[in-house]
């Protein structure tokens, strides 16, 4: 298995219909690859994690980079993932107002940037990453059996 997360700038503009189709489309698609993830779209920009078989992840990258509707800022890809943080998500779109600490992805982000800066610094930072993921996953998992939120995002 492997994973990948990114940064992203929106380079259209993207309200949050617009959000909420992709994530769907997404969704579908991930479904059948196998893939499973969550994504975040906070002032224009997106940060999103995805994990599944190795070809799979690798064709995502590879449409993500090349994908007009935003840029990528930092990419991270690991093959050392054992087991899925997101089992049940093929792609959860959590929005904003959704969770009381939504700014949980910028300690992401902080240790993504060191590890583009450090590369002596991965592991320990991949560590600190996947531990924010299980975290993050964890409260994620409570708030939608709680809000009967459905295992995929739906258009509404
Ligand atoms: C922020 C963002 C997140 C995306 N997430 C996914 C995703 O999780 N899965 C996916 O298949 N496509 C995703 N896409 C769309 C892909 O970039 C691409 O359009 C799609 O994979 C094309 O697939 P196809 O040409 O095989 O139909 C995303 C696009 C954006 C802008």
């Amino acid at each position: 298995m492997k994973c990948a997360l990114y940064t992203s700038l929106a380079e259209v503009d993207f309200s949050e219909s617009k959000v909420n189709e992709l994530a769907y489309l997404a969704s579908e698609k991930n479904r059948q690859l196998g893939i499973t993830g969550y994504l975040c779209f906070n002032q224009n920009k997106f940060f999103q994690y995805v994990e599944g078989p190795v070809s799979a992840i690798d064709k995502l990258v590879k449409n993500l980079r090349s994908d007009k509707r935003h840029s990528i800022e930092i990419l991270i890809e690991s093959e050392e993932v054992q087991d899925r943080i997101f089992a049940a998500w093929s792609m959860r779109y959590v929005k904003n107002e959704e969770l009381p600490n939504s700014h949980m992805e910028d300690y992401l982000a902080r240790n993504m940037l060191y590890i583009q800066q450090n590369a002596g610094q991965r592991q320990h930072c991949l560590d600190n990453i996947w531990n924010q993921l299980q975290k993050i996953s964890t409260v994620l998992d409570s708030y939608a059996k709680l809000k009967n939120i459905p295992t995929y995002p739906v258009i509404h």
